[in-house]
């Protein structure tokens, strides 16, 4: 921290970011506006999530989005609050959602940033009250600000992401988050309304023995993926799968381990999807020490070409995933 000024554990999320302001140099205070409108959608997400069971906000929404997945009434919802939050935010022109066919163009004219999001990862554990996600990342446009929205200000690499984070709607909920200087994590204080910093400078182990992937999918992975997977349990490893990305990538973030989402026969391309989804996590996991790739390439400088399109993602420890790689490697 450049501004001499001291945060600890206890910190608030608010002044974190205004301390932090100092990282960015020409930076007015828009990025930091920004990310504090993501939190405060996100608490009223928080809230939503926390009575869903209640307020018959369960269940499906009786639509499909555009990826052909039944929307939840949750995932709907968390969409309109982050998309409110982002409009009126002002900071923002363009937002890519998951539940959103198109790019929602907010037609700002000093908006300088561009938001991906997947409002509600993990959807199919809201009516089974297990963690739940949300997933964003930032971009600054490339055109000028009040000219049109053009493509290029879009469909931008992950390289290129000024920040990005994800909230856990968990045992407790936190928000992690980067802006290209180290990762933090933030808990939220229900009774306070307030996330504090919780977990700074969060590094990754760089080996770990935990392993997630769909294990229900092994007839249609290749052989590299079913090799490693052996070598996962001949070495003993532990199995652990939610089913929420932001909960598996969050658990092996902390303790060590790779994640695995690899293409099948049912989505050659895997299921995750580049631009709310890996390109976030991948971000975060770089600057705690891990990494990402889509088995090939990394997952950052992948360059999109489509709004919803899938990418395989082997996430996680360094050594995990270079062994992961090497066993791909090996098959192709
Ligand atoms: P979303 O709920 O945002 O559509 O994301 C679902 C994703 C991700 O959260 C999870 O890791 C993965 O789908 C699980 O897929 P499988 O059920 O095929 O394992
Ligand atoms: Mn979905
Ligand atoms: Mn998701
Ligand atoms: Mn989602």
């Amino acid at each position: 921290d450049q501004s001499g000024l001291a945060y600890s554990v206890g910190t608030t999320l608010d002044r974190f970011i205004k301390l932090k302001q100092s990282d960015f140099p020409f930076a007015s205070g828009e990025l930091s506006q920004l990310l504090r409108d993501i939190a405060l959608a996100s608490k009223i997400v928080n809230r939503e999530t926390n009575r869903a069971g209640l307020s018959n906000i369960g269940g499906a929404f009786g639509q499909t989005n555009v990826q052909g997945e039944e929307q939840q009434k949750l995932d709907v919802i968390a969409n309109i609050r982050f998309i409110r939050a982002l409009s009126k935010g002002g900071e923002v022109c363009a937002i890519v959602s998951e539940e959103e066919d198109a790019v929602i163009d907010l037609q700002n004219k000093s908006g300088k940033y561009v938001v991906a999001i997947d409002p509600l990862d993990g959807s199919s554990n809201i009516d089974v009250n297990i963690s739940i996600g949300t997933i964003f990342s930032i971009y600054r446009r490339k055109t000028p600000i009040g000219s049109p929205i053009q493509e290029e200000d879009i469909m931008q690499p992950g390289t290129e992401q000024v920040a990005s984070g994800y909230v856990l709607y968990g045992s407790s909920t936190m928000l992690v988050y980067t802006t290209g200087f180290g990762v933090n994590g933030f808990t939220y204080e229900h009774s306070l309304g307030e996330f504090f910093l919780s977990h700074p400078s969060i590094q990754a182990p760089k080996n770990g023995t935990i392993y997630s992937i769909n294990e229900g999918t092994q007839e249609e992975w290749n052989s590299g993926i079913k090799e490693y997977i052996d070598a996962c349990k001949s070495a003993n490893f532990s199995a652990r799968y939610i089913g929420s990305l932001v909960a598996d990538f969050h658990r092996n973030l902390l303790k060590g381990g790779i994640y695995l989402y690899p293409a099948t026969q049912k989505n050659p391309n895997g299921k995750l999807r580049l631009m709310y989804e890996a390109n976030a996590l991948a971000f975060i996991a770089e600057q705690a020490g891990a990494i990402a790739t889509d088995g090939t390439k990394r997952i950052l400088e992948i360059q999109p070409t489509s709004l919803h399109q899938r990418t395989p993602l082997f996430i996680g420890s360094e050594i995990m995933v270079t062994e992961a790689v090497e066993h791909l490697k090996k098959h192709q």
